[in-house]
């Protein structure tokens, strides 16, 4: 079995917002493979982000792919904005649904929209919220810290979902992106790929460095010899 290609994905959460554009297109050009964005509603997390105006905005200050997490309690009733916006993978919370039938419909129509549909939980939900539609989903992203806020600490319990999504995949013949968000460095992002995850989503170990290109390498390096074996 082939390794899946490890994707590195500045959240633009920890970015200097005064000067947007010119952040993420230096991340685009220390090596990021996406762009992360963070979208919080007040409600489903206490605080609150942007919406899909700044999405848009990232879009057309990069050419790599713009990866949005929706951390909002009706994902339903924005996904076409934020796929109108230029999202090129979004991704809504299994928990902010009612239910499997629910994730099943918001992920046909975000794939309706020609965008990558993906489905995340937090660290104290279960993998089975959405399970049972992985053939549906192109993006698994585990929660290594509890949506909300940057700058937390990994949680390792995590790291047995990711197996557990991964072994499956395989078992299965499906190729998903399995994606981490929340304390990845350059020592906890080995963790999850040796676990089975291949996006990783960092954001103050990028953007509160001088070097982003530093950064985004030691984190490739790190996760060289430590990958899971995947279809
Ligand atoms: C947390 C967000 C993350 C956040 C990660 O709710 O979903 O994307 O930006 O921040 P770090 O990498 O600093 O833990
Ligand atoms: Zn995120």
């Amino acid at each position: 079995m082939a390794a899946k290609q490890i994707k590195i994905v500045p959240s633009i959460l920890s970015a200097d917002l005064r000067a947007l554009s010119r952040e993420v297109k230096a991340a685009q050009d220390a090596g990021a493979d996406m762009i992360h964005c963070d979208v919080m509603d007040g409600h489903f997390v206490p605080n609150i982000t942007f919406g899909p105006l700044v999405v848009e905005a990232v879009k057309k200050s990069v050419s790599i792919p713009v990866d949005v997490h929706l951390m909002i309690s009706d994902p339903r009733r924005y996904a076409k904005s934020f796929c109108d916006a230029g999202a090129d993978v979004l991704v809504f919370h299994a928990e902010a649904v009612d239910g499997l039938n629910s994730v099943k419909t918001l992920l046909d129509e975000i794939r309706s929209y020609g965008v990558r549909p993906g489905v995340a939980v937090n660290p104290d939900k279960p993998i089975e919220l959405f399970m049972d539609a992985l053939p549906a989903i192109d993006q698994v992203l585990i929660m290594t810290v509890y949506a909300g806020s940057a700058g937390q600490k990994l949680i390792v319990d995590v790291l047995d979902k990711i197996r557990a999504v991964r072994q499956a995949a395989i078992h299965r013949g499906l190729d998903i992106d399995i994606e981490v968000d929340g304390g990845i460095n350059g020592e906890t992002a080995a963790l999850c790929t040796a676990a089975g995850a291949n996006v990783l989503v960092a954001g103050s170990y990028i953007f509160c460095s001088n070097d982003y290109a530093e950064r985004i390498n030691t984190i490739r390096k790190s996760t060289n010899l430590s990958q899971a074996s995947v279809p």
